[in-house]
C-alpha cells in the first residue's frame, strides 16, 4: 500500500499579500483553477494499492483541510496536527512513524501541498516506475529537467546524463548559490529536486537511526503521546519541542548514500513566488500577465493581479514589475526581487 502524505506547514509569505499565515497559498483558489492545490495534491493519486492521504498540518489548518478534502469527496484521511512547524524532516518523520506502527510494509508518497502537477496519469505512472526501487529499501526523489539557475530548488546530480530508468543519485546539493546552480545547469547531469519522495517507512526510519537519531527519539515520543481531538490526532508538544527545526533535504537527503533519481517529465512548478505565479499565468508576448480587474498599457515583463472585491489597477509603461492588489494590503516590487517578499514581510513584521 502507498500512503499520500501531504505536507501543509509553510506559512506562505511568499506570496503574501494573496497567501496569508492565516490562510496560505495552498488554500486558496488560483485563477482558472477550480480546485486549489491542496485538493488537488490530496487527491492526485488514485486507485488500488493507494491509500488514504494522511495531511501533516499545524493546528490553525486543520478545519480548512478537513473542509476541503471533504469538498473533493474524502472523509477518511488522517490529520496529524503538529504542536509547533518545525520544518520538513520532523513533519515527514511523524507521518513515517504513524503509518509504520499501521502498516510496517507501507510505502510512503510525500507531497508538498503546493505544487502545480496538472497530468495526474503521468505522475502516476512515473510513481509506479518508482515503486520497485522504493521496495528495495532506496529512498526515491523525482527529478525535474532544469530550466533555469534556480536557487531556491535542490538539485540532484547523476553519474550520466539522464534515462527513463532510475538511477543511483551522486549527490544532493540543497539551495546551492547562484554560481553554483549556474555550473549545475551548465553540466547537464543534474535534475532539480521536485520535493516529492516515495520511501518505505523502513527505510526512512533506517536513515533517521543513522543521521537524526535525537530527532528520531523526540519524534516517536511525540508520535506515541498523540492523543485525538474530534477526528484530528495532535502530537504530542513536550517531545516535539525537542526535534530540531530542520527540512529533509538537509536533513537526510544530503547525507544518506542510498538515495534513486526518477525523472519527471510532465509539468511541474512550485509556487514557490511571485515569478513563479507570472511564468505559471503564461505571460502574454510583452510579458504581461494580469489578473482579475487590471490592466496593462505599453508594459513589459509586469504581472498585475487584482480581485473583484478589491480595487480596479492599471499599469502604464511598467518594466520588470510586480503588483498584487488584495482588498487590505498592496505590494509592489521590482520582478527580480520575487524571491525576497517572505523576507520584507517577516523584517516589516506586517501583517502576514
Ligand atoms: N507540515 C509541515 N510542517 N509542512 C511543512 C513545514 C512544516 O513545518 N515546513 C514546510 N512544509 C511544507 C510546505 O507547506 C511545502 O508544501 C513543503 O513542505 C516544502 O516546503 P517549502 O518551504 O516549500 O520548501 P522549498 O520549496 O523551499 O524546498 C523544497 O522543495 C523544492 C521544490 O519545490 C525542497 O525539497 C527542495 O529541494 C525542492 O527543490
Ligand atoms: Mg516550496
Amino acid at each position: 500500500m502507498i500512503t499520500p502524505v501531504i505536507l501543509c506547514g509553510g506559512s506562505g509569505t511568499r506570496l503574501w499579500p494573496l497567501s496569508r499565515k492565516s490562510y496560505p497559498k495552498q488554500f486558496v483558489p488560483l485563477a482558472g483553477v477550480q480546485e486549489t492545490l491542496f485538493q488537488a495534491s490530496a487527491t492526485r493519486l488514485k486507485g488500488p494499492g493507494i491509500g488514504l492521504p494522511l495531511v501533516v498540518t499545524g493546528p490553525d489548518f486543520r478545519f480548512i483541510a478537513t473542509d476541503q478534502l471533504a469538498e473533493m469527496g474524502v472523509e477518511q484521511a488522517t490529520v496529524l496536527i503538529e504542536p509547533a512547524a518545525r520544518n520538513t524532516a520532523p513533519a515527514i518523520l511523524a507521518a513515517a512513524l504513524w503509518v509504520e506502527a499501521r502498516d510496517p510494509d507501507a510505502l510512503m508518497l510525500v507531497m508538498p501541498s503546493d505544487h502545480v502537477i496538472p497530468d495526474a496519469a503521468a505522475f502516476a505512472a512515473t510513481v509506479a516506475r518508482a515503486e520497485p526501487e522504493a521496495r528495495a529499501g532506496r529512498l526515491v526523489t523525482f527529478g525535474i529537467v532544469p530550466e533555469r539557475a534556480e536557487t531556491g530548488y535542490g538539485w540532484l546530480e547523476l553519474s550520466e546524463t539522464p534515462t527513463e530508468a532510475p538511477q543511483p543519485l551522486k549527490r544532493f546539493v540543497e539551495k546551492p548559490d547562484a554560481a553554483t546552480a549556474e555550473a549545475m545547469l551548465e553540466a547537464g547531469t543534474y535534475l532539480w529536486n521536485a520535493g516529492i519522495f516515495l520511501f518505505s517507512v523502513a527505510a526512512l526510519r533506517a536513515a533517521f537511526e543513522a543521521h537524526q537519531p535525537d530527532m528520531l527519539a523526540a519524534v516517536s515520543a511525540s508520535v506515541a503521546g498523540a492523543r485525538q481531538d474530534l477526528s484530528f490526532h495532535r502530537l504530542d508538544p513536550a517531545p516535539w519541542a525537542e526535534a530540531a527545526d530542520i527540512s529533509i533535504d538537509y536533513a537526510i537527503m544530503e547525507r544518506a548514500d542510498n538515495l534513486s533519481v526518477v525523472p519527471y517529465h510532465g509539468h511541474w512548478s512550485d509556487l514557490g513566488g511571485w515569478d513563479a505565479v507570472w511564468r505559471e499565468a503564461g505571460p502574454d508576448e510583452d510579458g504581461v500577465v494580469t489578473t482579475g480587474p487590471a490592466s496593462a498599457l505599453d508594459c513589459e515583463n509586469t504581472l498585475l493581479h487584482a480581485t473583484a472585491e478589491g480595487q480596479e489597477v492599471v499599469g502604464l509603461g511598467l518594466r520588470d514589475t510586480l503588483v498584487v492588489a488584495m482588498p487590505d494590503a498592496v505590494l509592489v516590487a521590482d520582478a527580480s526581487r520575487a524571491q525576497e517578499v517572505r523576507a520584507a514581510v517577516e523584517t516589516l513584521k506586517i501583517k502576514g
